[in-house]
């Protein structure tokens, strides 16, 4: 009787946590951010995959506090990452979580690290992180930076030829008049990032890459001082977020999707994130 009890009493908390998660997400007023998957027409396909994502946890909590057998591997205890993030963090089609396969492992940690400790704003990464090690962090990064699966096609350039240009311009060669570095000066010549802490720019879909410079602009996120790409994006007007945002996800990802190495790369102005 009393197991009975307990176990009612677990699924009741259970309940009443995912309601919890779900109203703070649904009623987030102050960031339009975390809204936007379920702003773009895909509502109850993203709505679904948090519950399913929340639910796979807390299962995975409950199933060790039973000492239910279940594999300890880390395969294991990211599958609920999937449920956003897609298959082996290949990304989906829902055009805004973002790719995490393949990444450096350096700049996943630090991102990871970023939502735990409130530089970066997404309630549900928040939690999933929140009680999470420095050193489980390190493993969880290693394991998704060395998986590659294969990329989703680039997204139609939706622009005029100009603004395209815009965008080319600005992640190849940046603007001195109004002191932008090129973009290709941390991110590597091939857009794929440099080690072992700065993200490739290729790959990503649009609306991600909208909201991560709005995001820099307002202060919801932010790296270790000093804090480059805060800098760079208040440098930007909107106009020149649009050209960047559409030419890089309208790039095909190059064959080798490879970082390039630190040692080939001089920032153009220092990054804390990045320290050289
Ligand atoms: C409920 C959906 C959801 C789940 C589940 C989820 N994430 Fe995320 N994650 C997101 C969203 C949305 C973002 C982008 C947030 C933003 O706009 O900054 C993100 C961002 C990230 C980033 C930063 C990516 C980058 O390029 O900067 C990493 C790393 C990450 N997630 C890892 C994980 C891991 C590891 C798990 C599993 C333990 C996980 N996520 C589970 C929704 C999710
Ligand atoms: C001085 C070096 C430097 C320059 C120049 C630079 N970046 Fe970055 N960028 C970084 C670093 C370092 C990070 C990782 C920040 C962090 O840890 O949050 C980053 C991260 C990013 C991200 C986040 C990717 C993700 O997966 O969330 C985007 C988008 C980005 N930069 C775009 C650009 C664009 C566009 C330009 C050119 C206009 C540019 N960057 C120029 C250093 C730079």
């Amino acid at each position: 009787m009393a197991a009975v009890l307990t176990r009612l009493k677990r699924q009741a908390n259970t309940f009443r946590m995912l309601v919890k998660l779900m109203k703070s997400i649904l009623h987030e007023k102050s960031k339009a951010r975390p809204f936007l998957p379920c702003a773009l027409g895909r509502a109850w396909s993203i709505c679904v995959a948090y519950i399913v994502a929340v639910t796979a946890m807390l299962a995975g909590v409950n199933a060790s506090a039973q000492q239910v057998h279940v594999p300890d591997t880390v395969a294991q205890r990211v599958l609920a990452c999937a449920a956003c993030h897609g298959k082996e963090g290949r990304a989906t089609s829902a055009g805004y979580f973002p790719r995490i396969a393949g990444k450096p492992a350096g700049y996943l940690y630090n991102q990871l690290v970023n939502f735990r400790e409130g530089r970066r704003q997404y309630p549900l990464m928040t939690y999933m992180v929140a009680h999470m090690s420095d050193a489980y962090l390190k493993e969880i990064s290693q394991y998704f930076s060395d998986l590659h699966p294969p990329y989703a096609a680039a997204q139609a350039a939706n622009a005029a030829p100009a603004v395209l240009e815009r965008g080319r311009v600005l992640v190849m060669s940046g603007d001195k008049a109004k002191n932008i570095p090129a973009c290709i000066a941390c991110h590597g010549e091939r857009l794929t990032g440099a080690l072992p802490a700065i993200p490739s720019l290729v790959g990503l879909p649009r609306d991600y890459l909208n909201s991560q410079f709005g995001a820099w602009k307002n202060g919801a996120r932010k790296a270790h001082a000093p804090d480059c790409m805060a800098q760079i994006s208040r440098q930007l007007e909107p106009e020149d977020i649009a050209a960047v945002s559409t030419w890089l996800a309208s790039q095909a990802v190059p064959d080798d999707m490879s970082p390039a190495l630190a040692t080939s790369i001089t920032l153009p102005t220092p990054c804390g994130s990045a320290p050289q």
